[in-house]
């Protein structure tokens, strides 16, 4: 398991890529950049540990573009900051933030990288808490607006695009359970931010077509569940965790209706006339973006919102973040896409990856041999689903460089390339040169 010598097996169109967000490691101290809610939330619960400085990529994208190419990667996943190109108000840019994406492109394209755009990963401008952020309609409006700015301003450069990375955390995670930003615990929140952040998706979608033919996805995290046992209260709960986190999405953007069971729990809570909103939500994709990266265990627990069920970590080995190894979950769900919603869609893996505390050793290198074991179980399972004919296109490694991971800040270390967070040096890790080894042959 410590060798990728078979990604040479892989069809030589397969793109191998790697996948970061803006707020995770641009730095917004840096070119007039405004406030997100991650800024707010950071200085309420997580003791002011910020993106302010992350890995400064904004000054040191040049290097970190050629890291990817020298890598052997074909394909640069990435996203673009609402608040560092809009941070006053919706209609006047800042023009350091308009150019910062123009010579970011440049180089992706000069380096020879395709260029995997997102819209939205998670630093919504601090502006719209005041209107209660994604909960308020408006805001999805404004966020087809700035739909349409990207693609009229940048559009040329690029064929592919997302809209929303992971709407599950974006409304679940970040109103209900309150582990990101804004913080809520409040089922209506959740299941209002629920709905809208598909509407957001349908109406980006709408404004991206205005413009060009963009081959147009969105990026849905999807985890495996598994009960806890047999007993039939634990299947069930599993059941609605899994119509909760994952068939929610999948259901409304693919058939346009809600999973029952999901609704028997949240109807209650959507806002009114939600479902003449289903077919603007449904309105076809080019592609379709999985992030993977663990399963949970579930078992049932009584809770007032009637939301019975309680996630808990299996004893399989563990990365840094406590989430266990599962590969065989990521050929389940590239099935599932394919048998169960659109048996021609092309599949990319956006993002698969894991945390590790990584350190240098006395050579200054960084030996992370899990990660390149993590890595090789993953690819294996995507390399049997395409012998098996499924559509799956792409692969982007999460990280390329250790950064802001969210809640916990710095402490959780993603990357194939090592970060020193005081002086932005970056060092490749075994994994990087491993990838590298592999792919410059291919
Ligand atoms: C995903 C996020 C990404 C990163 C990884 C570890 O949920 O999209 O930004 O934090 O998890």
């Amino acid at each position: 398991m410590d060798n990728f010598s078979f990604l040479k097996d892989f069809p030589s169109s397969f793109i191998f890529g790697t996948a970061t967000s803006s707020y995770q490691i641009e730095g917004n101290q840096y070119g007039g950049c405004g406030k997100s809610i991650w800024d707010d939330f950071a200085k309420r619960k997580l003791n002011g540990i910020d993106g302010l400085n992350a890995c400064n990529h904004y000054e040191y994208f040049e290097e970190d573009i050629k890291l990817i190419k020298d890598l052997g990667f074909r394909a640069y996943r990435f996203s673009f900051s609402w608040p560092r190109l809009y941070p006053e108000n919706n209609r006047e840019l800042n023009n350091e933030g308009v150019d910062f994406y123009h010579r970011l492109l440049d180089k992706i394209l000069e380096n020879g990288l395709e260029p995997f755009p997102t819209l939205y990963h998670w630093d919504l401008p601090i502006r719209f808490s005041h209107i209660e952020g994604w909960e308020n309609r408006d805001t999805c409006k404004h966020f087809a607006d700035f739909s349409y700015f990207i693609s009229k301003q940048y559009g040329d450069l690029f064929k592919k695009i997302a809209t929303i990375n992971e709407p599950w955390c974006v409304s679940w995670l970040s109103h209900y359970l309150g582990e990101h930003a804004p913080g809520k615990k409040n089922i209506k929140s959740a299941t209002t931010t629920m709905h809208n952040i598909l509407l957001a998706h349908g109406w980006s979608v709408e404004a991206l077509r205005v413009n060009k033919s963009h081959e147009i996805g969105i990026v849905l995290n999807n985890q495996y569940a598994e009960p806890l046992d047999q007993q039939d209260e634990n299947i069930n709960a599993t059941k609605l965790f899994d119509s909760i986190h994952n068939r929610w999405f999948s259901d409304a953007i693919f058939k346009g209706k809600y999973p029952e069971l999901a609704l028997s729990v949240l109807e209650k809570h959507l806002p009114e006339n939600y479902e003449n909103d289903l077919k603007k939500i449904s309105c076809g994709l080019n592609w379709i973006g999985l992030n993977y990266y663990t399963r949970s265990i579930i078992k049932f627990e009584k809770s007032e919102d009637n939301i019975n069920y309680k996630t808990l970590r299996g004893s399989l080995k563990k990365t840094d973040m406590d989430w266990e190894f599962f590969p065989k979950g990521l050929s389940y769900f590239i099935k599932r896409i394919n048998n169960e919603y659109d048996n021609k869609i092309p599949i990319y893996i956006t993002e698969n990856g894991m945390a590790n505390n990584d350190k240098l050793d006395s050579n200054g290198e960084v030996n992370d041999s899990d990660r390149i074991e993590f890595f090789n179980l993953h690819l294996r399972e995507i390399l049997n689903c395409i012998n098996e004919g499924l559509p799956v296109m792409g692969y982007f490694a999460w990280s390329l460089l250790d950064n802001y991971e969210w809640a916990f800040g710095y402490s959780k270390r993603f990357g194939l390339v090592y970060v020193d967070f005081d002086s932005y040096k970056r060092v490749p890790k075994k994994s990087y040169y491993e990838f590298s080894k592999n792919l410059l042959q291919v």
